[in-house]
């Protein structure tokens, strides 16, 4: 039996991807050599492969591992798989769910979130310009973060936030009884969790349901000139309305962590516009040793007939 790694749409693709797959390759190894890896494309040994390791792979590649068992994720997101209109049935999904993952992620929350109620961004122009603008910061208990999709990565976002004294407040498609934050649910409270919301965090899991959700209609129902921070998936946001709101005001700002097209092209006007921050898709990179701990984990599980770990939802999409 072997694991195969499959990252990238096309060979072009997986040629950039393969210092990243074969990190994943080497600690698998390393933690234990009686596995064997193989690499897409030079999968030489097609029937061999009951694991499939993926990220943004080329759809329909699946197909021809006849003895497939189990797909995994290399990240937390399973969209990439979900999309995938070959996807051969009745073989489990599962994901990474990793400590590192979730503290990523929060302090990139945190960070972010942060940084816009000190001010640092008008600090920075007025420093460039020698200006001694004193303006105070906002409050941290005057601000509301409003959190989509309350997982494991949202739910600890959301409880390291209220940590420090903010309001944070979360909406899920189904309710959450998380202690430290008022949770709201489905369609119906949609616009209720928004009008109360000064920062809006996207996290939720890319589905047909939450498509375009950062979409002109879900910007007006947030008060005036709150800010936005996506660091779900590109296709969450409706581009042109967020930049139809930035013009207006609604929206004061946004620092955003992924795009429609990663990388994002060189001409997009996200790149040029003052009031958007861009990161390229670091809000939480996976871990090749530690995820590469639960992948033998399951791995050997397989072998046995147990349960898998972290295995997703296909119905529901994550
Ligand atoms: C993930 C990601 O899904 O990094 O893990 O986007």
């Amino acid at each position: 039996m072997s694991i195969a790694i499959l990252c990238g749409k096309d060979t072009e693709q997986a040629h950039h991807y393969q210092p990243y797959a074969k990190s994943f390759s080497t600690a698998i190894t390393n933690a234990d050599p009686m596995i064997s890896v193989q690499t897409w494309p030079d999968i030489t040994h097609p029937n061999d492969v009951e694991m499939a390791l993926v990220w943004d792979y080329a759809a329909g590649e699946l197909n021809k591992l006849h003895q497939l068992k189990c797909i995994v994720s290399l990240g937390a997101g399973v969209d990439h798989i979900m999309s995938d209109d070959s996807l051969p049935t009745n073989i489990p999904v599962v994901r990474i769910v990793d400590k590192y993952m979730v503290q990523d992620i929060t302090q990139y929350v945190v960070a972010t979130t942060l940084h816009y109620i000190k001010r640092f961004d008008h600090w920075d122009k007025c420093a460039t310009q020698g200006e001694w603008a004193k303006q105070p910061p906002f409050k941290l208990d005057n601000i509301k973060v409003g959190i989509m999709g309350l997982g494991n990565l949202g739910g600890a976002a959301a409880k390291a936030l209220s940590q420090l004294g903010i309001t944070v407040s979360g909406w899920s498609r189904k309710k959450k009884n998380l202690s430290f934050i008022q949770s709201f649910s489905g369609k119906g409270e949609l616009e209720l969790f928004l009008s109360q919301t000064d920062i809006l965090v996207c996290m939720l899991p890319l589905t047909p349901s939450t498509e375009n959700i950062l979409n002109h209609e879900t910007f007006s129902q947030l008060p005036f000139g709150s800010y936005v921070i996506n660091l779900g998936r590109g296709n969450h946001l409706v581009d042109n309305d967020l930049l139809g709101a930035l013009e207006t005001g609604q929206i004061a700002g946004a620092t955003l962590d992924v795009f429609r097209q990663e990388p994002l092209p060189k001409n997009h006007p996200f790149w040029q516009h003052p009031n958007i921050r861009i990161t390229p898709h670091i809000a939480s990179v996976t871990n090749p040793k530690t995820a590469a701990k639960q992948i033998i984990e399951n791995y050997h599980r397989l072998q046995l007939g147990k349960r898998l770990l972290h295995e997703v939802d296909i119905k529901a999409g994550y």
